[in-house]
């Protein structure tokens, strides 16, 4: 009853006070449009004009009533009912009316009191000066008009040494140029090849696959996303993500030309921590572009997904994203219970203000819980993104004018008695999925067959590879897997064949070709294995897995000098691997290289105490450096 009360006494005393005091600019709309407007209303800001001052506000009173009222500005897509995001920018009912009572009004400035200071924003990082900053390696030129680009550029890490990233933040010369951009982590350097494919800095593409390296959750977990005029968030603690040394950032970007000409340079800034993580979430994609084929004028086309979770799972974020005719975009969870859970709703998706989208607190779905997402698509001429005039047959693809419907779910798998990695799990159960929905799909019998492999099922691994090889013979990748798989089993001559085969398919893969060096070598084909190494580094010189192989190969021919020649640069380029250290030690002490034989093993009992061959031999070199110079 008493709690009753004070409601009531509260609400009247609020009418009362709005009853009393007029609202005016100083008072009431200045705080709410500093805070929720102009984050993108500045100077260099995304939004088209400044909202910072009385007169800016004044001079676009009916329009900002007007895009508030139609909740077009300030941009936040999903049904704020429908889940609780951290970051929600959405304005109450009370202050959109707020906004129209006080241009009813007549605007008034409010002057007997002070005006608060507008904010202030500059181009300085957010986070602090970054550990790292990395820079697109050449401007790209955007032209003053014409369609959005969606362009990818390459971006080296050029690490020394395994770094752990709890934050990343973009600096863009233009942010009104630039909508939004995704990293995206290319440990396999597998997308170098495309870079400048079109004579232009990066390749064309509205998103992005890179090859995984096997036994690789990663770069899979984290949404690397980026939009201007959001608050940076680092990683917690226990989940930083992982950059080695070797891997390429892709930069997506979404380009709006702005009327001008506009060079296009990114910044990339890293902030590191010491601690590896702890904690492995996983990213669930829901999708079903196989079922992609909306006819021209459908306003309602829809396709659907599920998956039903093995694993105990907290849900950190959700990622939706479709192309230009995607319309409403729902996800939700059913529980083992039976009830249902709303995960995110968006009633009129526009991917021009897509986003990815982090759970204030973290959901918890159990195993059983079946996760699931519905998407309509509107290919009619009503829908005024269609970027096709008439509508036309669109089909699913990675151009801006193909269509999408992913939902991805970032879940953090609750440790399972025993402790066992859920992610396998989780994995296991998407692949199956995907079969059900594409029983003759190159990619699903691929991934599976990746799968199998790390999991240490090699039959079953060359099947799906095989099985994927029959449904697209002409994929140097899945024979370069199978080849490896061939590898582990020590088949080698069959080995061989796929890796030529992968190798004729497209001459540049070096992976491939360091595989069939390998290969070779493990058959006693050692000027076979040295003319690939040789090949493979006349491409890639600072390849050390490269110069260690090609220097084995020589010491085996007992051919010294090379050897050396060639573990001294790969002992440059992974300055901290204690073995290499040993190793080059020994190959200096027989050479008869005596200082620098004790340099390298003094090295690498630096970089590891514990190593008994180390000492045992750095304690040979010192005796015979005396002896020899008694
Ligand atoms: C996340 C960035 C962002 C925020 C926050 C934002 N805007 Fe905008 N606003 C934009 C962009 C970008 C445009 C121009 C593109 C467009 O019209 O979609 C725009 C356009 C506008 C327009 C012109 C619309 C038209 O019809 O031409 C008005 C008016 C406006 N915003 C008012 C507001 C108000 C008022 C707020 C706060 C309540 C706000 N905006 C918050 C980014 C933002």
């Amino acid at each position: 009853m008493f709690s009753r009360w004070l409601l009531l006494l509260s609400l009247t005393a609020s009418t009362l006070v709005s009853a009393a005091e007029p609202v005016t600019f100083n008072k009431d709309v200045a705080p709410l449009v500093y805070s929720r407007c102009a984050p993108c209303h500045h100077e260099g800001g995304i939004g088209p004009f400044p909202l910072l001052s009385y007169e800016d506000v004044r001079k676009h009173a009916a329009q900002i009533v007007r895009v508030t009222q139609s909740r077009y500005m300030p941009p936040w897509p999903p049904d704020p009912r429908s889940a609780d995001f951290v970051g929600d920018r959405h304005l109450t009912a009370a202050q959109i009316q707020l906004i129209a009572d006080w241009v009813k009004a007549g605007h008034p400035e409010g002057a007997d009191r002070p005006a608060p200071a507008p904010p202030t924003f500059s181009n300085q990082w957010q986070m602090g000066p970054p550990d790292l900053v990395l820079r697109m390696p050449e401007p790209f030129s955007l032209p003053a008009s014409g369609p959005d680009l969606f362009r990818n550029f390459v971006i080296p890490a050029d690490l020394q040494d395994i770094r752990y990233v709890r934050g990343f933040e973009l600096r863009l010369t233009n942010k009104r140029a630039v909508h939004h951009a995704n990293v995206v982590l290319d440990r396999t350097q597998s997308l170098r090849r495309r870079d400048r494919e079109d004579g232009h800095p990066g390749f064309p593409g509205m998103d992005v696959t890179t090859e995984a390296a096997p036994n690789d959750f990663d770069p899979d977990s984290h949404f690397l996303f980026w939009k201007p005029a959001t608050v940076i968030q680092p990683e917690p603690a226990d989940m930083s993500w992982r950059i080695d040394p070797g891997t390429d950032l892709i930069l997506n970007l979404h380009l709006q030309p702005t009327g001008k000409p506009e060079q296009i340079q990114a910044e990339i800034g890293l902030y590191f921590t010491g601690q590896p993580p702890t904690k492995h979430p996983m990213l669930i994609q829901l999708e079903h572009d196989g079922a992609l084929r909306i006819p021209p004028g459908a306003r309602a086309f829809t396709v659907e997904d599920h998956l039903t979770l093995p694993v105990d799972v907290d849900l950190l974020a959700i990622y939706p994203h479709a192309h230009y005719l995607g319309k409403v975009i729902e996800a939700w969870a059913t529980l083992p219970n039976g009830s249902r859970r709303s995960l995110i709703r968006i009633p009129d998706w526009d991917i021009n203000w897509q986003a990815t989208y982090d759970y204030r607190e973290p959901i918890y779905l159990p195993k059983g819980t079946t996760v699931a997402m519905r998407i309509s698509y509107d290919n009619s001429a009503a829908n005024i993104r269609n970027p096709n005039s008439p509508p036309i047959l669109v089909e699913g693809g990675n151009r801006s004018q193909d269509e999408m419907g992913h939902v991805w779910l970032q879940v953090l798998p609750r440790t399972a008695a025993g402790g066992e990695d859920g992610r396998w799990a989780l994995q296991q159960a998407s692949m199956e999925r995907r079969l059900q929905k594409y029983p003759d799909d190159f990619l699903a019998h691929y991934n599976l067959g990746a799968f199998q492999q790390s999991a240490g099922k090699l039959d079953e691994a060359a099947r799906s590879y095989r099985q994927a090889l029959h449904l697209d013979g002409k994929n140097a990748t899945v024979r370069n897997s199978l080849g490896t798989v061939l590898m582990q089993q020590d088949r080698f001559p069959e080995a061989i064949q796929q890796l030529q085969d992968a190798l004729r398919l497209d001459p540049q893969y070096l992976n491939a070709r360091f595989n069939l060096g390998r290969s070779l070598a493990a058959t006693g084909d050692l000027t076979g294995a040295e003319a690939q190494f040789t090949q493979l580094l006349a491409a890639k010189p600072d390849d050390g897995p490269a110069q260690q192989a090609l220097a084995s190969i020589y010491l085996a021919e007992k051919r010294y000098e090379p050897a050396l020649q060639h573990l001294k640069a790969a002992a440059q380029l992974n300055p901290s691997d204690a073995d290499l250290q040993g190793n080059l030690g020994a190959l200096l002490a027989m050479t008869g290289d005596l200082p620098a034989a004790i340099h390298a093993f003094e090295t690498a009992l630096k970089l590891n105490p514990d190593q008994p061959v180390a000492r045992k031999n750095l304690d040979r070199a010192r005796a015979q450096l005396a002896r020899a110079s008694r």
